[in-house]
């Protein structure tokens, strides 16, 4: 394990810089600041008074860095009703991240709020020189996070699902991918972030078609940094905050609660 220097543990406090409503659930802050960080790692974003919760850095330019929430809970939604010159605290970056080589052809599949450490990684991809078709997953087309961002980076083909068929696709973005691939495209790499039972079907395909992929694993993040232990997962005993979140599909697929379930902050279990 890499260790975390000691001002990535501590919290810094900050003011917004800006807020963007993104749909009427989700949010993005730029705060600025810059951690250094890398495509799929989190930082732990702290309300004085309320809670501190796991976010994924949806950009970190070397200026700003930016996250997108869905407001689910408590805690989300009272971050959304933050203004421009709130104070909030972060400690990060923690986690393992996506990487590539250059000019690789990446497939890059987004699921909910996963659309936005996908577009921290394929911007710095594209950067790279690498090729990118990126499949965005929601529920309807009022709930596609990122779209017309991915759209401007070069060398990058969109392609939309929705659930309801509202644009693109109907139906699941997995189904898109498996359509690239029996199509005959050939990716150097799969990078998905979203529900877990997406990324179980991603891990499906790559496996089946031999592919590296990358997945974005999610649990219950106290510390952030290896010490608690609350992310540990079942039988590996990996800590997802330190060993992932970015974990190879070959790894997710030796947890036996991937896509099964997932503990809470006491350790009950939760079926996805
Ligand atoms: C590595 C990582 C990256 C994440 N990135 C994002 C992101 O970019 N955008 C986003 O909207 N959400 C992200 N989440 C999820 C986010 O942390 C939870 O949705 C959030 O904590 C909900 O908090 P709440 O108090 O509003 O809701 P609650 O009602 O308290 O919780 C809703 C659900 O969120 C989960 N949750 C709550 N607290 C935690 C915690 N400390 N650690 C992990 N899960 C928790 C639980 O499964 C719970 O059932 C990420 C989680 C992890 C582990
Ligand atoms: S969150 Fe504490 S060990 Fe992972």
């Amino acid at each position: 394990m890499k260790s975390i220097p000691l001002q990535s543990r501590l919290p810094r406090t900050l003011r917004i810089a800006q807020v963007r409503k993104e749909t009427d659930m989700v949010t993005t802050f730029m705060l600025p600041i810059s951690l250094g960080s890398l495509p799929g790692q989190f930082l732990m974003l702290w309300l004085p008074g309320r809670d501190e919760i796991p976010m994924s850095i949806a950009l970190d330019d070397g200026e700003n860095l930016q996250v997108t929430f869905f407001a689910v809970g408590d805690m989300t939604q009272a971050l959304a009703k933050l203004k421009a010159g709130d104070l909030v605290g972060i400690r990060g970056p923690f986690g393992t991240s996506y990487a590539w080589e250059k000019k690789q052809h990446l497939a890059l599949v987004a699921g909910g709020y996963g659309a936005a450490p996908m577009f921290f990684a394929a911007s710095k991809a594209a950067q790279d020189g690498c090729t990118l078709d990126v499949i965005i997953g929601a529920r309807s087309r009022e709930h596609l996070l990122y779209q017309q961002s991915f759209a401007s980076l070069p060398r990058t083909t969109v392609h939309i699902a929705t659930d309801d068929g509202s644009e693109g696709h109907k139906g699941y973005n997995v189904t898109v991918l498996a359509e690239l691939l029996s199509s005959g495209v050939k990716f150097d790499q799969i990078f998905a972030c979203g529900p877990e039972r997406m990324l179980v079907a991603v891990s499906d395909l790559a496996a089946k078609e031999g592919t590296k992929c990358l997945l974005s694993l999610e649990r219950y993040m106290k510390c952030g940094y290896g010490l608690c232990g609350n992310c540990t997962v079942d039988p590996l005993g990996i800590r997802l905050c330190t060993e992932g979140p970015v974990v190879e599909g070959s790894l997710a697929r030796q947890i036996a609660e991937f896509g099964k379930y997932h503990r809470d902050e006491l350790g009950r279990k939760h079926p996805f």
